[in-house]
């Protein structure tokens, strides 16, 4: 059985034609998948419709067998939302993170721990009773990812969840992404991020898939990317090896 499955997919917001249209995606358990898509393509409107927020106009979206129901609470399931401010609401830190453990009804020395776990695994030790409208930019993008960390559900949808981040938090990101069991959906701008992170890549543009594939052979596909407003990766890209040190040691032109 896949992890997720969604048939025919049709999503729209209110007012609005379709944004997504006939889309049908499959992930299979600890799956690592990156989405790209310019500006509008739909990747969010996915992930609101995944998470059950946006209702589908047609189609099926159904985790681990079961349908996805709008409004109800999938523990299996914990979105990382693009703009922080749609996802923070409690008054401090700790509690925010907290929130999912606690929905899931977990005895309170467990939601202690995992919280705890997921503070530290996000490097936001210190700023357990922050006010969460008082964290900094990439702090708040750090808040969301524990506060889904914290639920461990089997598929974590981050979107964009490097940006805002600087670069010493990007990495440390990447390291905890890379060490998770579960399945991830990551929708990002930073492909060199996915690179790393996801051996597979689905690129979206106007509502519908336009490839998905080995994140190299989709990344690195200089027409299909250009076609989509997309650039191939730096990495991926054949460069002189003065312009790119890849093993940190210094050298000089000959
Ligand atoms: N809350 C909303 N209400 C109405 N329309 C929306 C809403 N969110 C997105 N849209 C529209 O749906 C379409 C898809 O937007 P979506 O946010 O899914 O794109 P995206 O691929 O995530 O883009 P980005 O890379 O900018 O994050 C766009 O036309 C957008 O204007
Ligand atoms: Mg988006």
């Amino acid at each position: 059985m896949s992890l997720l499955q969604i048939k025919q997919l049709s999503v729209g917001w209110a007012g609005q034609g379709a944004v997504l249209r006939e889309l049908d995606l499959t992930i299979a358990d600890g799956e690592r998948v990156g989405l790209v898509g310019p500006n509008g393509a739909g990747k969010s409107s996915l992930f609101h419709a995944i998470a059950g927020i946006l209702p589908p106009m047609a189609g099926t979206i159904r985790l681990l067998g079961q349908p996805v129901r709008p409004g109800a609470f999938h523990p299996d399931l914990a979105l990382v939302f693009q703009h922080a401010e749609d996802q923070l609401f409690c008054p401090t830190l700790t509690e925010d993170v907290a929130f999912g453990a606690r929905n899931l009804g977990l005895p309170e020395p467990e939601v202690q721990a995992r919280v705890a776990q997921a503070i530290r695994a996000c490097g936001l030790d210190g700023l357990e009773e922050r006010p969460v409208h008082r964290l900094s930019g990439g702090e708040k993008r750090r808040a969301c990812i524990a506060g889904a960390l914290v639920m461990r559900p089997a598929l974590m949808l981050l979107d964009e969840p490097s940006s805002a981040l600087d670069l010493r938090s990007r990495r440390r990101l990447i390291a905890l992404l890379s060490q998770m069991e579960q399945a991830l959906l990551i929708a990002s701008h930073d492909l060199e991020m996915l690179l790393e992170l996801c051996p597979r890549v689905v690129l979206i543009d106007q509502g519908r898939i336009c490839a998905d594939g080995p994140a190299r052979e989709v990344l690195g596909n200089h027409e299909l990317m250009a076609a989509h407003g997309q650039e191939v990766p730096h990495s991926l890209t054949p460069h002189d090896w003065v312009s790119h040190d890849h093993d940190g040691a210094v050298r000089t032109a000959p």
